[in-house]
């Protein structure tokens, strides 16, 4: 739980969000030209986003799949370790593939991600990421897609989590400690 000691401030709000997801999906639509989209939603957090953009995504048929991924060691460093806990189901080969993602980071989650589906030889290979942390990279890694660029604070809301608490919150929250 956020605590007294804790000061929560709105970012965005749930119709700037929805403004921006739109015009998300709106450049994907004339990107794909009506071809079949394979999004992969990285879960936990980018359940909220991916449920809105495949909503707005007018023009191609999308397919949903998810993967899962963890990592250990240090995130602020190269080193840091991704690995996927849970494979997506539907074959890749010759898909166009969209990841999904909720925040991109230090950039090792996308960074495995991507290598990861490459090897699979998708017809192509696109990421979309709700919200960008740039100046937190440790890895070079630019998504195709950025919804919101945002300096380094904890965030919450639209599906990010503070202790697995807050996700269906509808706008996306700052959270600093006084
Ligand atoms: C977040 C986010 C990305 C990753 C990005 O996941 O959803 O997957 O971190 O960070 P990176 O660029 O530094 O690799 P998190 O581990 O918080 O899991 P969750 O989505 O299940 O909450």
């Amino acid at each position: 739980m956020i605590g007294d000691d804790m000061i929560k401030e709105l970012l965005f709000s749930k119709e700037t969000i929805e403004k921006r997801v739109k015009k998300l999906a709106k450049q994907i639509d004339k990107d794909f030209d009506s071809e079949e989209i394979l999004i992969i939603c990285v879960l936990k957090g980018s359940f909220v986003f991916a449920s809105d953009l495949v909503r707005s995504i007018k023009n191609s048929e999308c397919i949903i799949d998810f993967i899962k991924t963890y990592s250990y060691g240090n995130r602020t460093e190269s080193s840091g370790v991704v690995s996927i806990s849970n494979y997506p189901s539907i074959d890749i080969n010759n898909k166009n593939v969209l990841i999904v993602e909720d925040i991109l980071d230090s950039g090792l989650t996308l960074k495995y991600i991507t290598n990861y589906f490459n090897d699979l030889k998708p017809k192509s290979l696109k990421t979309c990421v709700l919200l960008d942390k740039k100046e937190r990279r440790v890895v070079e890694f630019s998504a195709d897609y950025v919804g919101f660029e945002i300096p380094n604070k904890f965030v919450i809301g639209y599906g990010l989590d503070y202790n697995e608490q807050y996700r269906g919150l509808s706008g996306i929250y700052s959270v600093t400690k006084l």
